[in-house]
């Protein structure tokens, strides 16, 4: 839950929430035209930062602008609105800045928007979710993190209308991601997930995931999902920064692995709350230096 109080960081200013304000000229808002993060923090500690700045580099590549900040400089910024030692995630977002007028083409000269700001993270239902599934009508370029997310969001709600907490997106018989999640099965003992690339978002919490079940020797395959695995698969998960590894127990009114959580989740899930431990017990400040030489 948000309160207007809430310190964040809007444009070199931390002020309270309710008086962040931006133009209605931004381009963010006339076309979704930036780039956004969401990190979690356990313990005080953001989870895998280096990565997510690097996807943030990325993805500000992939819209052709220059990061506004260097990393020491957000690290400054994240360490000023975590708040306490409770579970949160910081949000973090870029437009490409306010213009003259609405015009497509960029204008030349303009500084970019810079907003963060934290929010709790939710404990995810132990006892998995539901899910539906729906055609991928995004874009081709997935891979970046933009905050233009009208299909994600639409595809979100029809889940939501359904009782469910996620869409999975199909396309061209394969199974690729959820609305705002990467996407795991278990299919004849083995755990698939699809190899990153356009289509997909490069999931952080799907690259730890995948470094798990190779480091405790899972059998463990990148490739895509067909929509006829995705159906017959023994277990689903979904993972995400905020939503962890989640698993989801009915897919589109059918039980998966008989309605309960699966013994595969189970044991990543073990690792993954483990890797959350270490977090919280080893680091009570930013381990800058080495975020500095990744
Ligand atoms: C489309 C999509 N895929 C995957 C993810 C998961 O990415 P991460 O694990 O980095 O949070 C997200 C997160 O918001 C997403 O929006």
């Amino acid at each position: 839950m948000l309160n207007q109080e809430q310190i964040v960081y809007l444009n070199g200013e931390f002020l309270p929430l309710s008086q962040a304000k931006v133009s209605v000229l931004d381009r963010g808002f006339l076309f979704g035209d930036g780039v956004y993060e969401v990190i979690p923090v356990y313990g005080g500690s953001p989870l895998r930062l280096a990565e997510h700045l690097q996807r943030l580099e990325n993805s500000l590549s992939g819209i052709r602008m220059v990061p506004p900040l260097d990393r020491q400089q957000w690290v400054l910024i994240f360490n000023r609105l975590i708040h306490g030692v409770d579970d949160q995630s910081i949000y973090l977002q870029v437009t490409r800045g306010v213009g003259t007028k609405r015009d497509h083409a960029f204008p030349l000269g303009i500084a970019p928007t810079v907003f963060a700001m934290c929010t709790p993270i939710a404990p995810i239902p132990a006892s998995g979710v539901k899910a539906i599934t729906v055609p991928d009508i995004r874009w081709q370029w997935c891979h970046v993190k933009a905050i233009t997310l009208l299909a994600n969001v639409l595809q979100r709600q029809q889940a939501v209308d359904e009782g469910c907490a996620e869409a999975i997106l199909l396309r061209d018989g394969y199974a690729m991601e959820g609305a705002a999640s990467n996407l795991f099965a278990v299919v004849d003992g083995v755990l698939l997930t699809p190899p990153k690339g356009n289509d997909i978002l490069p999931g952080i919490t799907r690259d730890l995931v995948v470094e798990l079940a190779q480091a405790n020797t899972m059998k463990f395959e990148e490739r895509g999902i067909t929509v006829d695995e995705l159906r017959r698969a023994e277990e689903v998960w979904l993972t995400s920064s905020t939503r962890e590894v989640l698993p989801v127990v009915e897919l589109d009114g059918r039980k998966v692995c008989d309605g309960v959580v699966g013994p595969v989740w189970a044991r990543m899930n073990g690792l993954y709350q483990a890797l959350k431990e270490e977090l919280r017990k080893g680091h009570s400040v930013f381990n800058i230096r080495e975020l500095l030489d990744s």
